[in-house]
């Protein structure tokens, strides 16, 4: 009904959307056929990483899979198949590459056919070779750096795979769908882009001349079930105490820096915090790619918007905070602070919006304080230094710090309060720390949280303002004895 092809005798009557028949010739048989992948959702640790191997598809499957797909492409009427839904095109696409395969004698198993269709589905109806990623719960990230570079990241380890696109022109057209699906445009004039697939994962674009070695693309994957603090507990990324005092400086109103290097789990974790706040309260989220989940009814959703193609309309992370004050906010929460907004979300912080939280990229608590200090001169306010620190001091409570460590894991490796100032230096205190204590034979760090003995933290009387002073010292008294 789909691709009439005039010169086939063989073949069934179809309709004029097909354009010319593929000749027939003889192709070799495509190697054997792939172990399937493994099903997603698996634990995050090393043995369930070994166990995952993406399909391999060898050489040979790419030149048979190039000359069918070139085939078909001569063949089908895109426009056409553009109006079907996606089962009927998927089904369309089916009929015709079966067609192929018999014309040109392609002699395959009926496993490796099956592979064959999906791949070529996937390339003219979805995101190609990154379909069977996308597919996967257990991948964090995906890394395409050109069409013959495909990363992943699973348990926190980085992984080659031997996934490719045809070429970069191919990969190109991927990046372009998925930029297009929500307005915006990625090509040689503008080879930026940020954007988003339809599940919620995050994605950027940089395209050639910028990316030397062809179409990058980075996907960070929407985790639909988001990981709870229970699930980090479970994972050894923090102790079950240490967990119990983060919950409380949740609950109880804490402004909170989340510091952490790249893909160290800092959205995640304030994804967790964000689960202890009251639910009559209404917070404000600001993001560059709306990632967090909050479960809470009173919550409005903002994202900061890049300039157009003309350069025009861009409204930045300080817009948005800015905004926020005249919304009666009680919490506002910034997906990440890269810049000057630090300010703003500072003055946020110490003007009654207590329980604010926001995330940064450092490596250690006191990093954390010298980019936020950094951050706010780079933004061009003339202030010394002692106030911006002082104006530091007075609006953060805790720093929460996340780290990949070198096997792969995450870990929380400290709680740390904010003090006040000694001079011109900011005191700091640390509840929690991870220790590194080594490494098992597996290459696995191993390591304790431990509670550096401070029974009564800086927040205290805050805690026992929302009546959870016993919980804190209970929390505390249990990482003392060791069993935290
Ligand atoms: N404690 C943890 N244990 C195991 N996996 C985790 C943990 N924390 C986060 N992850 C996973 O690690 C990946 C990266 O997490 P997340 O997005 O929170 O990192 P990030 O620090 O915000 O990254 P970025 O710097 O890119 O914004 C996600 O897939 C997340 O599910
Ligand atoms: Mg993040």
């Amino acid at each position: 009904m789909f691709g009439k092809r005039p010169g086939t005798d063989t073949l069934s009557p179809r309709s004029p959307v097909s354009k010319a028949a593929p000749a027939a010739e003889r192709v070799a048989a495509p190697p054997p056929p792939p172990p399937a992948a493994k099903p997603a959702g698996r634990p995050a640790n090393k043995a369930a990483v070994a166990a995952i191997a993406v399909e391999t598809r060898s050489d040979g499957y790419y030149q048979i899979k190039t000359t069918i797909f070139n085939a078909l492409i001569d063949t089908i009427d895109l426009a056409q198949l553009a109006q079907l839904d996606a089962e009927s095109a998927r089904e369309e696409i089916r009929d015709i590459v079966n067609e192929i395969i018999s014309i040109k004698n392609v002699v395959m198993s009926i496993a490796e056919q099956e592979t064959l269709l999906q791949d070529i589905c996937n390339d003219v109806l979805g995101y190609g070779p990154l379909e069977p990623l996308l597919a996967r719960d257990d991948i964090a990230d995906i890394m395409v750096n050109g069409a013959e570079r495909v990363f992943i990241e699973v348990g926190g380890k980085v992984q080659l795979t031997n996934i490719r696109f045809r070429d970069n022109g191919q990969l190109m057209n991927i990046c372009q769908r998925i930029v297009s699906q929500i307005g915006r445009r990625v090509d040689e004039s503008s080879p930026i882009c940020d954007a988003r697939l339809p599940d919620g994962s995050r994605v950027n674009v940089i395209a050639p001349p910028l990316a030397i070695d062809g179409p990058t693309l980075t996907i960070r994957k929407f985790k639909k079930d988001k990981l709870k603090l229970t699930d980090l507990v479970r994972f050894g990324s923090i102790s079950e105490a240490g967990a119990k005092v983060l919950e409380i400086v949740g609950a109880s109103r804490c402004n909170t820096i989340i510091s952490g290097g790249t893909g160290s789990g800092k959205t995640t974790l304030l994804n967790c915090l964000t689960a202890y706040i009251e639910q009559d309260e209404r917070v404000i989220t600001c993001e560059d790619a709306a990632e967090l989940q909050l479960q809470q009814p009173h919550v409005v959703r903002l994202e900061t918007r890049p300039p157009s193609l003309e350069g025009t309309g861009e409204i930045k992370m300080r817009d948005l905070i800015k905004n926020c004050l005249r919304m009666r906010p009680e919490r506002i929460i910034v997906g990440e602070v890269r810049g000057p907004e630090a300010f703003d979300l500072l003055q946020a912080m110490n003007t009654g919006h207590d329980g604010s939280m926001g995330t940064l990229h450092a490596n250690s608590p006191r990093e954390a304080l010298s980019r936020m200090e950094s951050m706010i001169t780079m933004g061009g306010y003339a202030l010394p230094s002692k106030t911006i620190r002082e104006m530091i001091c007075a609006a953060v409570d805790v720093i929460v710090q996340a780290a990949r460590l070198r096997d792969g894991s995450r870990r929380i490796t400290h709680i740390t309060e904010v003090l006040g100032m000694e001079g011109e230096v900011i005191v700091t205190q640390d509840l929690f720390v991870y220790e590194i204590t080594g490494e098992d034979e597996q290459g696995r760090v191993s390591g304790v949280h431990r509670s550096t003995g401070i029974s009564r933290p800086a927040f205290w009387e805050r805690a026992r303002y929302f009546n959870l002073e016993r919980d804190l010292a209970m929390a505390l008294d249990q990482a003392q004895q060791g069993q935290g």
